[in-house]
C-alpha cells in the first residue's frame, strides 16, 4: 500500500535511506530518489520499468545549489536559467563527475532543472543531495497530474507520494540545450517557444515525435492510453466512428459532440484557454482511458503557444 500525505519530513526520512518517494511539481508528478546514489536511481528505472538509456532530470530547490552537478551554465542559456527558474525548464548542461552515469545514461551532458512547487522545494532545500525525478508513470503511459494518479499506477511500488495538489501546468518541462554553438529544445513543454525565442533569440527545435538519438526518451509512441486513441478532426472522426457502430470516448479542446454520452467525453477548456487545456490534458486521457469506449477520438488544439506541446503529446499518445 502506498502512502498518500503532505509531511514533508516523512518524503525527507525515506529519500535519505535510499526509497523512492512521489513528489509534485509545478508539471507533473516524479518518481524522486536522490541522484547521487546509484542504487536508488537503478530503483527508478526498475519500478517505472524504464529502460536504461533513457537519462533521468536531476532537480534542486535552487540555480546555486545546481553548480555541484555540472561545470558550468553555459552562457548562452544562463538567460534562460535566470528567467525560467525555478519552473518549467530543463536545461542540458555539461556534467560534473559526482553525478552517477546511470542518471545520465552515459552522456556527458546531465539535465537539470529547478521546479518551482512549493512542497517540492522545501522538499530539495532540506535534503543534502539532488533528487533524480522523471514522471511517476510506468515508461511509455500517461503522465500523472496528481497524486491519486501516481498511486493507481504504482500502488505499493513505492511507500510514499507528497500530496501537492493537482499539477498547476499539467504538461512536462521544456527541454533546452546547445547543439553546434544553436540553442536547441529537445523537448516542447511548460515553457511555450515564444517565450524561449524572447529570451534568446531564434532557436531550434528537434523533431518532437521521431526517436531521436539525440534526447533518448523522446520516443514516438509514449503518453499511450491502453485504449487505441486517434487524433483528428474531430467533426470528421466522431461521425465515422459512430457510423461504424463503435462506442467513442472524446477528447475535445473546446467544444461538446452531441451524439456522445457526456460520460465518455472530455472537454479540455469550455472557453478554449490553452493554460486550463493543458492543466487538464493527462486527467482527460486518464479518465477516458477508464471508461467503457472502444476507441478514443481526439482532436487537436490551434499549433501555437501551449497547443504546440498538447499536440506533440496527443500525437505521440496516438502512435503505436
Ligand atoms: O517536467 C518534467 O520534466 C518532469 C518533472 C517530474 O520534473 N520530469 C520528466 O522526466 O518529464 P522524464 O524522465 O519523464 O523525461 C525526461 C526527458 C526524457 O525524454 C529524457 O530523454 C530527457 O529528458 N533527458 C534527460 N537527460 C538527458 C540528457 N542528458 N540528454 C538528453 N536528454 C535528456
Ligand atoms: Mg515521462
Amino acid at each position: 500500500m502506498t502512502e498518500i500525505g503532505k509531511d514533508i519530513n516523512k518524503a525527507k526520512q525515506l529519500l535519505e535511506k535510499g526509497e523512492l518517494v512521489g513528489i509534485p511539481t509545478e508539471t507533473v508528478y516524479g518518481l524522486a530518489g536522490n541522484a547521487l546514489d546509484p542504487s536508488a536511481v537503478g530503483k527508478i528505472f526498475e519500478t517505472k520499468n524504464r529502460p536504461s538509456f533513457d537519462p533521468l532530470i536531476v532537480h534542486t530547490g535552487s540555480v546555486e545549489q545546481i553548480s555541484a552537478y555540472t561545470t558550468e551554465i553555459l552562457p548562452e542559456l544562463a538567460v534562460l536559467a535566470e528567467q525560467f527558474w525555478p519552473g518549467p525548464l530543463t536545461l542540458l548542461l555539461p556534467k560534473k563527475s559526482i553525478v552517477p552515469d546511470l542518471v545520465t545514461s552515459g552522456l556527458d551532458q546531465v539535465a537539470v532543472r529547478v521546479p518551482s512547487h512549493p512542497l517540492t522545494r522545501e522538499l530539495l532545500l532540506s535534503l543534502d543531495f539532488p533528487l533524480a525525478a522523471p514522471s511517476a508513470n510506468p515508461f511509455g503511459y500517461i503522465s500523472p497530474t496528481c497524486a491519486s494518479h501516481v498511486v493507481d499506477q504504482l500502488d505499493g511500488k513505492i511507500s510514499y507520494v507528497l500530496d501537492g495538489g493537482s499539477c498547476q501546468i499539467g504538461l512536462e518541462s521544456t527541454i533546452v540545450g546547445v547543439e553546434e554553438g544553436q540553442i536547441t529544445i529537445y523537448r516542447l513543454g511548460g515553457v511555450e517557444v515564444s517565450e524561449i525565442k524572447k529570451a534568446v533569440g531564434n532557436v531550434l527545435i528537434l523533431p518532437q515525435s521521431s526517436s531521436n538519438p539525440k534526447s533518448p526518451g523522446m520516443l514516438k509512441s509514449h503518453y499511450a492510453p491502453r485504449i487505441p486513441f486517434v487524433v483528428g478532426d474531430l467533426s470528421q472522426l466522431v461521425p465515422h466512428y459512430l457510423s461504424k457502430g463503435e462506442k467513442i470516448g472524446v477528447l475535445s479542446f473546446d467544444i461538446a459532440y452531441d451524439d456522445v454520452a457526456p460520460e465518455h467525453q472530455r472537454i479540455l477548456s469550455k472557453t478554449g484557454d490553452f493554460r486550463e487545456a493543458a492543466q487538464n490534458l493527462f486527467a482527460a486521457m486518464r479518465y477516458l482511458d477508464k471508461q467503457d469506449v472502444s476507441v478514443i477520438l481526439s482532436g487537436e488544439m490551434p499549433e501555437k503557444g501551449l497547443g504546440k506541446a498538447v499536440n506533440d503529446r496527443l500525437r505521440r499518445a496516438a502512435a503505436r
